[in-house]
């Protein structure tokens, strides 16, 4: 869990007391360490298979995962203060769009959009979609360890 632990020690500000989703969860490491910081969150994908046995039963008392496609999500609006997406991007294919569309449903005004990635397709990708965002003023995207990891933050207005 060292990369997503050291993107959290970046971001654990934004996710403290907050109610956090995180789409496309995978193996679950965004979801269980970022809910040291959190409220709650919630973690959902297109299939649990990835996620340990220990860790689906979880000790983690304020972690909840559910199976759901991040491109449909059974949310209400605004329901959640952030919504992330850790390592996903490329792995969404195209359904991409829909799923920030999705994430923006669900956030609250006022919080955010996260999304981080440290392999070399992923913040390639991460690229290319932020130039669709380029004219909007609440986009902030940065580098963390000389661009080993690359986080974006898209407040929801
Ligand atoms: C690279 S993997 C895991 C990423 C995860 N954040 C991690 O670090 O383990 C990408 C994940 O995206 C999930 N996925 C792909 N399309 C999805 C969709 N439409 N809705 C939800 N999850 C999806 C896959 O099931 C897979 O677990």
């Amino acid at each position: 869990m060292r990369r997503v632990s050291k993107i959290i020690e970046e971001i654990h500000n934004l996710l403290v007391d907050k109610t956090v989703l995180e789409v496309a969860c995978g193996d679950s490491e965004f979801s269980l360490v970022s809910s040291k910081y959190a409220k709650s969150v919630i973690g959902i994908d297109l299939s649990l298979n990835r996620i340990r046995k220990r860790d689906l039963e979880n000790t983690y008392e304020n972690v909840v995962f559910k199976e759901m496609d991040a491109a449909n999500l059974k949310f209400e609006d605004e329901y959640f203060d952030i919504t992330a997406c850790y390592n996903a991007i490329c792995h969404l294919g195209e359904k991409i769009n829909k799923v920030i569309e999705e994430m923006q449903r669900v956030t609250k005004k006022g919080g955010y959009l996260i999304f981080m990635c440290t392999w070399k397709m992923e913040k390639a990708r991460l690229l290319n979609l932020l130039l669709d965002y380029k004219q909007n003023e609440n986009v902030e995207a940065y580098n963390i360890d000389k661009g080993e990891y690359k986080i974006a933050l898209i407040e929801k207005m």
